[in-house]
């Protein structure tokens, strides 16, 4: 009997191929991982936000983010093991332009978004990129405080904070969102 043709060798092939691809298990205990490291630093960012606020106000508090939101971000990043960022079809800082992969997924997410346009069915995702894996979770605005820097000019959006952001972010896009929009998501990639 050629090798090849043996059930037991067939098998044993088609188990080391799965290697390439996630378990159930391993996705699952990934999606937990990615909605724990992402609770972290949404806690992380929205508790400095909060406190920048009630210290200056929201013109005080765009400075505040404008410096500090990326090393608090890569900060969290050296103690979760991971990199951690933010990203969005409409981006304030440059910075956070999204790579090919997350603006596939954001075209996904805002796509459902339209049909749906429920949070609730926008669920969190798990990708495998060679040796690591990428979780993805929606970002939306969910409270009126977002819309002080994130509103519609002239109403929601705060005029203090509204010059300071063109101040500091020319090519600013992130204007315009109303509550329960998707803002963006967060993009967390840690290895296998
Ligand atoms: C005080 C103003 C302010 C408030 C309030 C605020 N943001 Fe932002 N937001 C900013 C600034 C400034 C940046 C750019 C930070 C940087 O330069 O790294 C930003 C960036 C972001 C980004 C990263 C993507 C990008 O466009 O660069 C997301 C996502 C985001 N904000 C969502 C939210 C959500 C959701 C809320 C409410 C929970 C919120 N923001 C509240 C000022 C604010």
């Amino acid at each position: 009997m050629k090798w090849s043709s043996s059930p037991v060798v067939l098998g044993i092939l088609i188990l080391t191929s799965c290697s390439s691809s996630l378990s159930v298990p391993e996705e699952e205990s990934a999606l937990v991982k990615g909605a724990s490291i992402t609770d972290a630093s949404f806690q992380a960012l929205s508790g400095k936000l909060q406190q920048a606020m009630e210290r200056g106000g929201p013109a005080y508090a765009v400075e505040f983010c404008s410096l500090n939101a990326l090393s608090i971000l890569d900060s969290l990043s050296s103690a979760h093991g991971a990199t951690i960022r933010r990203t969005s079809d409409r981006i304030r800082n440059p910075q956070d332009l999204p790579y090919d992969e997350e603006a596939r997924i954001l075209r996904t997410m805002l796509a459902e978004w339209k049909q749906v346009n429920n949070e609730t069915a926008i669920r969190p995702r798990i990708e495998l990129h060679g040796d690591s894996i990428a979780y993805y979770r929606p970002i939306f605005i969910n409270t009126p405080a977002c819309l002080k820097c994130h509103g519609i000019p002239g109403s929601t959006l705060d005029s203090a904070a509204q010059a300071e952001i063109t101040a500091r972010y020319e090519q600013d896009q992130a204007t315009g969102y109303a509550i329960n929009d998707l803002r963006g998501v967060w993009s967390v990639r840690w290895k296998r």
